[in-house]
């Protein structure tokens, strides 16, 4: 005769083999495995008697086994929910952080106090989730989306395209040698950790995020000074920056340098927990 697994029961052997792990919200990560590989609801995975094939057994398998050695959910699925969107995010793609949510917020705000069309630059996109929840907003824009890394230029494209938006342009190049002008709004997430902070981070980060994308192998700043440095012959007149702040003393470094460069005013945009977490400049 044959046995058959209920999906219920397959979700209770899976949450006791994780109990034994340092894994961090084991349920939670665990029904978005489930949900996301059958496509079904939450409500469906506990009330509905759900059988499993063979072959769901054996993907959905694979798939815990690299949740119990830590792999970020967002890697397993290659699924992220930014803003209000899903985007692709398959390993060697920078996970977009839910803190990032407050530069796209506040490039809304700027985009909203104006009429006229706006050139918009995002430096370093990754998946593209800044510049692409934007454009998904206000399409009639300009945008252009670069990144170093090829694979991200071409994840950040596959992302345009099921968003169905057509208005972003992207292009693989390296920020400090591509021609930036007449730029009416530029945003940037930079890779902002010091090379010494990189050994104090967590595995789950350091093994699964692209190094490239965290750290600046040097002292976390020199994108920020790059930037600030060179406002005033990247930007338009009522132009601004926004730029996403590391949570760290490199802040402070930040905010001292951009004080040195009189003819930039800039203010800090505070997440909800009351920290400095975007430096706008204008
Ligand atoms: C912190 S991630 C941000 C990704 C995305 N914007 C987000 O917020 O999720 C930084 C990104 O910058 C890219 N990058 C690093 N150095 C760069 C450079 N010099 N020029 C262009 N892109 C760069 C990395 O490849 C990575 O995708």
């Amino acid at each position: 005769m044959k046995s058959t697994t209920l999906l219920r029961d397959y979700l209770q052997i899976q949450l006791l083999k994780l109990k034994k792990s340092d894994v961090q919200e084991q349920k939670n990560k665990s029904e978005m495995i489930i949900q996301h590989y059958l496509k079904i609801s939450k409500a469906d995975l506990y009330f509905k008697d759900i059988s499993l094939d063979q072959k769901s057994i054996i993907d959905l398998n694979n798939m815990f086994n690299s949740l119990l050695v830590n792999t970020p959910v967002q890697h397993i699925i290659e699924e992220t929910f930014f803003y209000e969107n899903s985007f692709i995010t398959p390993p060697g793609i920078f996970i977009p952080r839910p803190e990032t949510e407050l530069l796209v917020d506040s490039a809304i705000d700027f985009i909203s106090s104006t009429t006229r069309k706006l050139r918009i630059l995002d430096l370093c996109t990754g998946s593209g989730c800044i510049v692409l929840s934007i454009a998904k907003k206000f399409p009639e824009n300009d945008f252009i989306g670069i990144d170093k890394s090829s694979f991200a230029i071409q994840v950040a494209k596959k992302n345009q395209k099921l968003l169905k938006i057509d208005s972003v342009e992207f292009l693989k190049a390296d920020m400090f040698n591509f021609e930036i002008n007449n730029i009416d709004l530029l945003l940037c997430n930079p890779p902002y950790l010091a090379k010494k902070e990189m050994k104090n981070l967590e595995e789950s980060v350091k093994n699964h995020d692209p190094e490239s994308a965290l750290t600046d192998y040097d002292d976390g700043t020199s994108y920020y000074k790059f930037l600030i440095s060179n406002f005033t012959s990247f930007i338009n007149k009522n132009g601004i920056m926004l730029i996403e702040l590391p949570f760290s003393p490199v802040a402070k470094d930040i905010e001292l340098f951009n004080k040195k460069f009189n003819a930039n005013n800039s203010t800090f945009l505070k997440d909800l927990e009351g920290k400095n977490r975007v430096i706008k400049i204008y």
